[in-house]
């Protein structure tokens, strides 16, 4: 069986064609002689034709004979062929190859199929990194792709990296730091900054050469505020001129208000002059050289420090240096009935001034 089947596969296609080619031109040689048999055998009943050998018809008798008008079968053609290189063999002296029966059909034990690993399956069939970046860089121009480059980008991934790739995703779990003890190291930064501020503060003061520029820092110093004082002018602030100083029933005949003295330089007088009871303004500036008289209540006079000028209650002058009468401001009564003092004007005795209705309110 064995030598049966490897000269079947000895056999080559261009033999198996050749056999075919063969026995299609014999079966129309046969069908020929077929068609002829009966004619020949009108013709010359009294020949007869000698009988086959035996040994040839035992070999047809073994080869199947296909039927005429149909196409052999694989069996058949492979038959014949046998049949024809035993004839063959025959022929040359060599020992014909035994018919070969079929082989009876042999049943394959069921392959079991083998259990994928569990970690492979998933990353099987996926492309690995360098295999999509590798797809990523092919180029972009029109034409032959690098062969190289196909090859990367179809290369299966790695097992080992695949096996790898989900150990490395696990992230391994860090101990917490130690936490550090506390260190004096604050204090220490601070005790270096007073040192080296007071290294500096001895710099400036115990030499020369900082003695030297705290001076001139001192100086440039105080020639920038004088500068910026320069810049400034000097404004004397005083009172408004007109001020109001109360009804006229507050000042009865007789009476003298100082209150004012002070802050508007001013006495409040109810006095008779010319016969006729006048409430006015005085000037507490003495007409010999400018000093501030007092009110003497008990003498009913003011009276001069400076060099003993006396005055009247109605302000004329009749003692000391004072060579004329103290002088008057505007006075009036305001729409809500009280006195308004007006020092932006003045009124001198001498000159007649008095006599002016606005130098006095008649009380
Ligand atoms: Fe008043 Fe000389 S200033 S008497």
């Amino acid at each position: 069986m064995a030598a049966d089947d490897k000269k079947k596969k000895k056999m080559s296609v261009a033999e198996i064609l050749a056999a075919c080619r063969k026995l299609d031109s014999g079966d129309k040689s046969a069908a020929k002689e077929q068609a002829e048999a009966p004619q020949k055998a009108e013709s010359a009943p009294a020949t007869q034709q000698p009988p086959p050998a035996p040994a040839a018809e035992e070999k047809t008798a073994q080869t199947p004979k296909p039927t005429p008008g149909k196409r052999p079968s694989v069996q058949e053609i492979l038959a014949m062929a046998r049949a024809e290189k035993q004839k063959k063999a025959a022929a040359g002296g060599e020992k014909p190859a035994a018919p070969t029966a079929e082989k009876p059909a042999v049943k394959k034990p069921a392959v079991k199929p083998k259990p994928k690993p569990e970690s492979a399956p998933a990353t099987a069939e996926k492309p690995h990194s360098s295999n999509i970046l590798a797809g990523q860089q092919l180029p972009k121009k029109r034409g032959p792709v690098p062969k190289s480059v196909l090859e990367a980008a179809r290369r299966p991934a790695r097992p080992k990296e695949q096996a790898a790739a989900p150990a490395a995703k696990a992230k391994p779990q860090v101990p917490p730091r130690p936490t550090k003890p506390p260190t004096a190291r604050p204090k220490a930064k601070a005790d270096q900054q007073r040192r080296g501020f007071l290294a500096v503060l001895g710099m400036m003061v115990a030499t020369p050469l900082g003695i030297g520029f705290s001076s001139l820092a001192t100086t440039m110093g105080l020639w920038t505020l004088g500068t910026l004082r320069f810049m400034f002018p000097n404004v004397r602030i005083e009172p408004p001129s007109k001020f109001k100083v109360g009804f006229p029933a507050d000042y009865p005949p007789g009476y003298v208000e100082v209150k004012y003295k002070t802050q508007y330089a001013i006495w409040i007088v109810n006095a008779e002059y010319n016969g006729q009871q006048q409430i006015s303004a005085l000037s507490t500036v003495c007409t010999h050289l400018g000093c501030t008289p007092n009110w003497l209540e008990a003498e009913q006079k003011f009276k001069c420090p400076c060099h003993g000028s006396g005055f009247y209650i109605n302000g004329i002058n009749f003692e000391g240096p004072a060579p004329r009468p103290l002088e008057r401001y505007a006075i009036r009564i305001a729409e809500d009935g009280q006195l308004e003092v007006d020092k932006s004007r003045k009124f001198q005795e001498e000159k007649g001034q008095w006599e002016d209705p606005d130098s006095f309110v008649p009380a």
